[in-house]
């Protein structure tokens, strides 16, 4: 066979038929790992259910007036919409947030393991980030220009999380939607990869899904007004394999790897042991950038999951718990990422780069990152965090082996997740395939129902350096009441 032939023969393979087989292999693979789930009799489900919703509303009287008031104001009732997503008949109004609690406008106490979906993981309202907003406060919130505490905010951000270079945004959203436009720029590459079952924000390039017979890049169906065009764009890869990533990557369209260290917003899927060292060198052969958004990861311990394994991405986001859950995020960058990032800005025209927003890194922002890095950032917080999460987990597990129940429990730091499925995923099609989202509210809404709030669309449980005993305790009672509620 000619060369000629040989190289076109070789490139239908790895454009057509590998993909399928490999596509084929891992469906395969996936049907054997998923038993059946865990019938819960869905009469009881459904009757413990409507029990809780009459529990929640009859001891919500402020709330619902609120929530009825609001209606003539907010679409939804709420100032943003996805607030009502909890599982909850009417939408708790929060009248204080300290520590690892929450009080509701019905002044009710809850032990809060959601923490504001990881915004408030050092706790509500931490005293360092308390007195530094009110003292900048004071002298100015914004001006368009670098206050003179950046200098500091620099070398401590250098310092924690082990990259040169940083850059500032409002969000994580922000902050990756940015990074995406800073890689194409430098690469000259229109591609970016992904994987199946992702959360980067509000970001229009990742809102997306992997078909699961093609493999294609779809868009996410429930993204509203949506036209980005993901399949010329962005490329979607299973998590956890290795094959599908060097597939895509082969070409050297690819720009930027973005993803999180663990798929932290589909149940919780850790990375196999050896795939983010085996991932990081696939990009390097193809010329990839590897982007980790640590946005949730940062539970990890200090500098967040890539410092406590030892990984160097070339480009590091962070927003939330960043600056102690004041409104700031932040993404850092090698010296050569940084070098390419200035001259693609030299190279261009003058005007609008698309890249920020008027308040990024405003004086309150830099005020509370400071303090917030300098304070909240350190091994004795996450000490703290560390033990209270040993607790429940320990907890957690007691329960689950008492009653021999095939659901697992995923950690990852200071997080965890209850994950309905005997063992941890390795990917969004097995979260996919056991999927409980009525046994998932009524766990939300029982404990609710009990004083303790855990994370709404999945089962994340984060302490806080506050998080007590007695807070752990409260969630392990209310969880043996759950149980008995749904077996005995
Ligand atoms: C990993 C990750 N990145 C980015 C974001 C977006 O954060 P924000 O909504 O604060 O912009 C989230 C939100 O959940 C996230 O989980």
């Amino acid at each position: 066979m000619g060369e000629k032939r040989f190289r076109a023969k070789e490139a239908t393979w790895h454009r057509i038929v590998a993909p399928v087989v490999h596509m084929l292999c891992t469906m395969r693979d996936t049907v054997d790992r998923i038993s059946t789930p865990l019938a819960v009799d869905p009469t009881r489900l459904h009757a413990l259910l409507e029990r809780e919703r009459t529990h929640c509303l009859s001891a919500h009287p402020a709330c619902a007036a609120l929530a009825a008031r609001c209606q003539a104001h907010f679409p939804f009732g709420v100032p943003l919409h996805w607030m009502r997503d909890w599982p909850t008949p009417v939408s708790l109004f929060l009248r204080t947030a300290q520590g690892a609690h929450v009080q509701c406008a019905d002044g009710v106490d809850y032990a809060d393991f959601c923490l504001g979906d990881t915004g408030a993981m050092f706790g509500h309202a931490p005293a360092p980030v308390v007195a530094a907003v009110a003292a900048q406060a004071a002298q100015g919130f914004t001006g368009m220009l670098p206050h003179e505490i950046s200098a500091p905010v620099g070398e401590l951000l250098a310092d924690r999380f082990g990259l040169p270079y940083w850059q500032l945004a409002m969000t994580a959203s922000d902050a990756n939607r940015f990074v995406l436009r800073w890689v194409r720029a430098l690469s000259g590459r229109p591609q970016v990869l992904v994987f199946d079952g992702c959360y980067h924000g509000a970001v229009d390039d990742t809102l997306v899904d992997r078909d699961p017979i093609t493999g294609a890049s779809v868009r996410r169906p429930s993204v509203l007004g949506a036209v980005h065009n993901h399949p010329a764009f962005t490329r979607v890869v299973p998590f956890n394999d290795l094959q599908a990533l060097e597939d895509a990557l082969r070409d050297g369209q690819v720009a930027a790897l973005l993803a999180e260290p663990a798929l932290t917003n589909f149940g919780l899927v850790p990375p196999q042991p050896g795939f983010w060292e085996a991932a990081q060198a696939l990009c390097q052969r193809h010329g990839t950038l590897f982007v980790l958004d640590e946005t949730h990861t940062l539970s990890t311990g200090v500098g967040g999951w890539a410092r406590t394994h030892g990984l160097q991405p070339d480009i590091w986001v962070a927003g939330k718990a960043v600056a102690g859950g004041v409104p700031c995020a932040v993404y850092g960058m090698s010296a050569d990422v940084a070098a390419r990032l200035q001259a693609a800005k030299r190279q261009a025209p003058q005007g609008h780069s698309g890249i920020g927003t008027t308040l990024t890194a405003n004086a309150l922002a830099l005020a509370a990152l400071a303090a917030a890095l300098q304070h909240l950032h350190t091994p004795d917080t996450y000490a703290a965090m560390q033990r209270a999460a040993d607790m429940l987990q320990a907890g957690l597990n007691e329960r689950l082996h008492a009653r021999a129940l095939p659901w697992t429990l995923t950690r990852l730091g200071a997080r965890m997740e209850l994950q309905f499925l005997p063992d941890p995923p390795r990917n969004a099609d097995e979260v996919r395939a056991h999927a409980q989202p009525a046994l998932q509210a009524s766990l939300h809404l029982f404990l609710l129902n009990r004083g303790v709030l855990l994370t709404p669309f999945h089962g994340m449980m984060l302490c806080a350096p506050t998080t007590t005993d007695a807070d752990v305790a409260r969630l392990l009672q209310a969880f043996d009441a759950w149980l008995a509620a749904l077996f005995d």
